[in-house]
């Protein structure tokens, strides 16, 4: 018999059914590469494969990671607060547009309309609740969450939604929506700003070519693996990278790695130019630019999980992985304020603040003294509801999540979400 090396577990685990959907993109271009923002795009958004688009994608503990409304309902009780001072605020219509973008299990909009329903029924009689995602897999499941706990929603793909001429007056809010579309990887080198492609390992790369900052999994010893991918550099694709930076009047550190969320910064403009009067509320892993693209991050902020895992090759297991990076809040705001000038309403953006921030200040702190007031009755639940608000406001975990609040033609100044725990709460200082 042949001498063959050892056999390899990883063989099977690479080859996912999107991986030849992969392959055939590169194989298709002149250059045989794809950028990789088309590779998180295939990666994520493939619409039989891909991570978001599968029809067996679990949330939460299930899932490949958790997010804040997956933790625990009270996360959008609090949200649902918020979004009745928002109401309040734009003078109680009659008529009010609760657009949820993003909406995983369909679990925060259903928190939200639950505490709605029960604490402010007139603002809730005037909600009309809209759940927009990426895929009709999505759709249909959050429908069928919103329907098991007694509500009834607008359920749309966000790409139609956004190109029916109709206006939002109301709160468009999501959570972790800007962080899961695709990015740009670019390095810059002395003057010039450069793009990471995604190729065969093997076959792909141009001669010269940079190798992959990115480790290889399981790739040592054997023959060589015809379809591993690997990233080449080259120059942009798009001037629209350049661009980026020029706007922002900065560039990442010499040689370091970064993300440009072209897509989230579009995605932004698009939804803020839907909106007549109201808020967007925006909960996601990000920075101001300037920490974003500080000189110090040598590698960005590009992750790949699966089973609550960090992964660390992103190219690996494509459709199995999620892929997610840290948004550029600077350019999200500045993509809203492009889209209506003050003439017509204009747009305000705040200062971002924190999750654990936000929470505390819409009042996580009391609602704990509530859940410890029936301890007795039940401590396993208030042990529960503890450690679930440990989680959210957890500084090195979800509590360090940014909230970026936006407004069109009503006042943004002291909305609840944004005042300091001093002045929430005066003298009376939080127990957390
Ligand atoms: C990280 S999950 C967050 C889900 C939910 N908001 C939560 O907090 O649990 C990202 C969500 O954005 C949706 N999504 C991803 N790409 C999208 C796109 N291009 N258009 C609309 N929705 C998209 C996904 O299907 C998913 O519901």
């Amino acid at each position: 018999m042949t001498a063959l090396p050892p056999d390899d577990f990883a063989l099977a685990a690479r080859s996912t059914p999107l991986a030849r959907f992969v392959l055939d993109a590169i194989d298709a271009t002149e250059a045989r590469r794809i950028t990789f923002a088309e590779f998180m795009a295939l990666a994520l958004g493939h619409p039989e494969h891909g991570y978001y688009s599968r029809a067996d994608l679990a949330w939460g503990a299930r899932g490949d990671y958790e997010t804040s409304p997956e933790v625990h309902p009270i996360f959008g009780y609090l949200w649902a607060r918020q979004v009745l001072e928002c109401w309040e605020r734009l003078g109680s219509p009659a008529r009010f547009d609760l657009v949820e973008v993003g909406a995983g299990s369909g679990a925060f909009s259903v928190a939200m309309l639950t505490w709605l329903r029960a604490r402010a029924p007139e603002c809730f009689a005037a909600v009309r609740p809209v759940l927009l995602d990426g895929h009709p897999h999505r759709l249909a499941a959050q429908r069928a969450t919103l329907e098991a706990a007694g509500f009834t929603a607008e359920h749309a793909l966000l790409d139609d939604s956004l190109a029916r001429p109709e206006r939002v007056t109301g709160v468009v809010i999501s959570n972790e929506f800007f962080d899961a579309l695709p990015v740009h990887l670019v390095t810059r080198r002395g003057d010039d700003l450069r793009e990471w492609y995604v190729a065969r390992a093997v076959l792909g790369s141009p001669p010269g070519s940079a190798p992959s900052p990115l480790a290889g999994e399981g790739r040592a010893g054997g023959p060589p693996d015809l379809d591993a991918l690997t990233l080449v550099e080259d120059t942009p694709s798009t001037p629209a990278l350049a661009e980026h930076f020029a706007r922002l009047g900065m560039l990442p550190g010499d040689g370091a790695r970064a993300e440009v969320g072209l897509a989230s910064i579009e995605a932004m403009h698009r939804i803020a130019a839907k909106i007549e009067r109201g808020y967007v509320l925006t909960i996601d892993y990000g920075y101001e630019a300037r920490d974003l693209y500080a000189s110090w991050r040598r590698e960005g902020t590009l992750m790949a999980f699966r089973a609550h895992s960090p992964v660390p090759d992103p190219l690996s297991e494509p459709g199995r992985t999620d892929l997610t990076y840290h948004v550029d809040l600077t350019s999200l705001a500045a993509a809203a304020l492009d889209a209506g000038s003050d003439s017509d309403g204009g747009w305000h953006a705040a200062p971002p603040t924190s999750q654990a921030e936000a929470l505390t200040v819409l009042g996580l702190p009391d609602a704990l003294r509530a859940a410890e007031s029936r301890a007795a009755e039940d401590a396993l639940r208030f042990l529960g509801d503890r450690r679930a608000a440990d989680t959210l406001t957890d500084p090195t975990g979800l509590g360090r999540i940014r909230v970026l609040a936006l407004a069109r033609g009503v006042d943004l100044d002291g909305l609840a979400c944004l005042r300091t725990v001093g002045e929430a709460y005066g003298e009376r200082a939080p127990r957390a």
